[in-house]
């Protein structure tokens, strides 16, 4: 146990940064965009925003009042809160099942992170310039196909993560997340205007938002989910060893709604940024992972003073991308340096090298191993899979089930400020809606 003296955040402000860098990521703008394309649009936009607010702000609750309470690592947290609470050590595992995921995810986010890099400098060199959609389309082909370019970008990634990681100077982010979020919230919407200009925009907005019921299917309904955990990065611990830094007289509720109206918007943003774009040149919205690839890069390949607001935007993308990927790294290190002699650094560079061994198979799925190899997935598709939509559901519901069934009733009102109707209105949810919907989704994507 190697926390023993557990500093706080110096402030609120700095605890509501470190949990948005970790929030807002590669989630919000790559993997929102594509899975709403991949879904159908506007029931499986309808969908993920229903489980943020029913499922993930009370999740997200959970997760740091754990932290809050446990005030240690969240297997060790867990651990010690059932102990306290005569509940079997068992819960432990909820902790554990974190770390897992959290090195599952990092592996492929790695790679994506790669991609993001690769268009930070494409935009700095004018590749991008003048394109039309079947020029912007053939880069990223050229990208994806070939391995070693990949490799390459995804290395870059992994070894800018690691460095902020080992050098310790992950507090030094905070300043930057406070000034690089607002940034990426007004290109974002720089990027909506342009949008507006396509003459798609209503289109992209009737996908978005006017649903077709009847493209929702159990598995639409999952995905949606597990993007609501994955965008708030709920069922991995994180959230929980960030609750262990925070103060008493931090209003949970409050700034869980603060940080999810940010993500949230973040990703509506950037949805009504691409899909006039796709609409615009006759593209695909369901063309999968690539989306963003080959949707921005028209945008700025094309409007005045695109080559530098396709700089900024991919290197904001970028950045926020590893002030995620810290956050996935964080508990994997962590677990390695209580199990074992290995010192921090050490610790940081062999779970490192164990996660971008891994992103390699991720890699290869684009090119030299398309192959499924289980469920009918390739490798990258697989690891994206069972993470959001099975393990980091399963944690959550943990998370949940613990803090509303196995915690205090009254003690966990009183640490929400939660009184009468209020306090009601908290277990309902939190016992029964956020629970039961969890199983529910799966049950039903599991009878198809
Ligand atoms: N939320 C981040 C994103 O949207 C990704 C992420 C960081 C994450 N930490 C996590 C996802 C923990 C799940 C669990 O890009």
């Amino acid at each position: 146990m190697s926390k023993l003296v557990h500093a706080q955040w110096s402030s609120k402000m700095t605890f509501v940064l470190a949990a948005a860098g970790s929030a807002v990521g590669l989630g919000n703008i790559w993997r929102f965009s594509y899975m709403v394309g991949d879904n159908g649009g506007a029931a499986f936009v309808l969908v993920y925003l229903a489980c943020v607010a029913v499922v993930g702000l009370p999740v997200l609750v959970a997760e740091w009042l754990i932290g809050r309470r446990g005030q240690k690592n969240p297997i060790n947290a867990m651990a010690e809160l059932a102990g306290k609470n005569a509940q079997p050590k068992a819960w432990a595992l909820v902790g554990a099942s974190g770390v897992l995921a959290a090195f599952l995810i990092l592996s492929f986010y790695s790679v994506i992170g790669g991609w993001s890099l690769s268009y930070t400098l494409g935009s700095v060199t004018g590749t991008f310039t003048g394109q039309d959609a079947d020029g912007v389309g053939a880069i990223f082909e050229g990208l994806l196909g070939n391995p070693l370019l990949l490799l390459l970008w995804h290395t870059a990634f992994m070894a800018l993560v690691v460095w902020i990681v080992a050098r310790g100077v992950v507090k030094g982010l905070e300043g930057a997340v406070r000034t690089m979020m607002p940034a990426l919230v007004v290109l974002m919407v720089v990027l909506v205007g342009y949008g507006m200009t396509t003459g798609h925009f209503g289109e992209a907005l009737a996908f978005m938002f006017r649903p077709d019921w009847g493209a929702l299917s159990g598995d639409v309904v999952l995905a949606a989910m597990g993007q609501a955990f994955f965008t708030l990065s709920l069922g991995m611990g994180i959230m929980m060893a960030y609750g262990s830094y925070l103060g008493e007289d931090v209003n949970l509720l409050g700034t869980a709604r603060t940080v999810i109206i940010l993500d949230t918007g973040i990703a509506l943003l950037a949805g009504l940024a691409i899909f006039p774009i796709v609409f615009a040149n006759g593209l695909s919205a369901g063309e999968g992972p690539g989306l963003i690839f080959v949707t921005l890069p028209l945008a700025f390949g094309n409007m005045t003073g695109g080559m530098l607001l396709g700089l900024m935007f991919f290197l904001l993308l970028t950045f926020a991308a590893l002030t995620s990927a810290i956050s996935l790294l964080e508990p994997v290190v962590e677990f390695v340096e209580e199990r074992t002699p290995l010192t921090r650094v050490m610790a940081t560079l062999v779970s490192a090298v164990a996660v971008w061994l891994l992103g390699i198979a991720a890699l290869m799925s684009f090119n030299v191993w398309p192959e499924p190899v289980m469920f009918g997935l390739n490798v990258f598709d697989l690891l994206d899979t069972f993470t959001s939509k099975i393990l980091l559901p399963l944690t959550g519901l943990g998370a949940i089930v613990f803090v509303a069934w196995c915690l205090d009733r009254r003690s966990v009102a009183a640490e929400l400020n939660l009184t009468g109707g209020s306090e009601q209105v908290w277990l309902v949810v939190a016992r029964y809606v956020a629970p039961l919907g969890v199983i529910l989704v799966f049950v039903n994507s599991l009878l198809g």
